[in-house]
């Protein structure tokens, strides 16, 4: 039985959907079990890593675990969700285990790399007794979403960093990455450091979205001041603010594309149009809405 956390998430939901596909026992893991659609045959079950007593049963019985999490850094003095899912995945012992980490992973000195570092050494401490697999992905393509309020009012967006480039990956290549791990293996003991093929700026990921939309989309760009005081309001502290603007700003990380996705899958890794055609049913469309109002 493979235990897939995050299950309604942008890499968990492409998990669970690959996984019971491919005909392996899933169990999906959310905090809304009854509210959430799975394929058939996936078995939905409640857990909620703020409250590690509520892990002990999604955990029972599985011998492959995909662990995310959703909490933000610096957000709690240690990565308290991190730390109660490896927990949990040892009381059970569990034997392989993919982490969904980020680039770099616990890499640097900054409160970033500090807070990976611990979620990592969680799941690969040897007195786990894991098979562990990290994945360390740089942005993601699925980010585009946090557009589709924009784009209901209108065809300009306001986001920040936007002529930084990044090659962005798709949720559904990190997905079948993790199945890969999860189902042979092959992949214990391994760091991937991951990309998407090309290097874009947020700028041409909207002009791309949009000629896949029909629109022609534009960017408003977002001072660097409104940029802090947004990620200050999702809850950032100021020196995980301080961090995240170093790392934005400073060098160019991220933008690299990275050979990992076409290596580890024998095939080359999605494009952004690609992720873009595959989710264009979730971007709203006012002048459809406005016709036929
Ligand atoms: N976005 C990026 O550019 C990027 C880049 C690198 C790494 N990452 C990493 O990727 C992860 C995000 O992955 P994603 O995009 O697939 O996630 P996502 O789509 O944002 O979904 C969040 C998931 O977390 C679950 N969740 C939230 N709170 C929870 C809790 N207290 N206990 C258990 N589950 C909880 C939600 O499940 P329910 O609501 O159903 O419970 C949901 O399935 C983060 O760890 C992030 O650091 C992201």
């Amino acid at each position: 039985m493979i235990l897939v956390t995050g299950a309604t998430g942008h890499v968990g939901g492409e998990l669970v959907r690959q996984l019971a596909a491919a005909g392996e026992p899933v169990r999906a893991m959310t905090r809304r079990p009854d509210g959430a659609r799975f394929p058939s045959g996936v078995t939905a079950v409640h857990g909620d890593a703020a409250d590690p007593a509520s892990l002990e049963a999604a955990f029972a019985g599985v011998d492959g675990a995909f662990l995310m999490s959703a909490q933000a850094v610096g957000t709690a003095p240690e990565p308290t969700h991190d730390l109660a899912l490896a927990a949990a995945a040892a009381r059970a012992e569990v034997r392989r285990v993919v982490k969904l980490s980020t680039l770099d992973g616990g890499a640097g000195d900054d409160p970033i790399a500090r807070w990976q570092s611990t979620a990592e050494a969680a799941v690969t401490d040897p007195a786990r007794g894991f098979a562990w697999t990290l994945l360390r992905p740089g942005r993601f393509m699925s980010n585009a979403l946090q557009w589709a309020g924009q784009l209901a009012a209108g065809d300009e967006v306001a986001t920040p960093f936007a002529d930084r480039p990044a090659a962005s990956v798709d949720p559904a290549d990190l997905a079948e990455i993790a199945a890969l791990a999860l189902t042979s293996g092959e992949h214990a003991g391994a760091a991937y450091e991951l990309s998407g093929p090309q290097s874009l700026t947020p700028t041409q990921e909207l002009a791309i979205l949009g000629e896949i939309l029909g629109r022609d989309l534009r960017v408003r760009p977002v001072s660097t001041d409104a940029a802090r005081a947004g990620m200050s309001r999702y809850g950032f502290p100021p020196e995980v603010v301080d961090a995240i603007m170093r790392r934005t700003l400073d060098g160019d990380r991220g933008s690299e594309v990275l050979p990992t996705v076409e290596k580890l899958l024998g095939r080359p890794a999605r494009t952004f149009a690609q992720w873009a055609r595959a989710h264009a049913g979730e971007f709203p469309r006012p002048w459809v809405a406005a016709r036929e109002g």
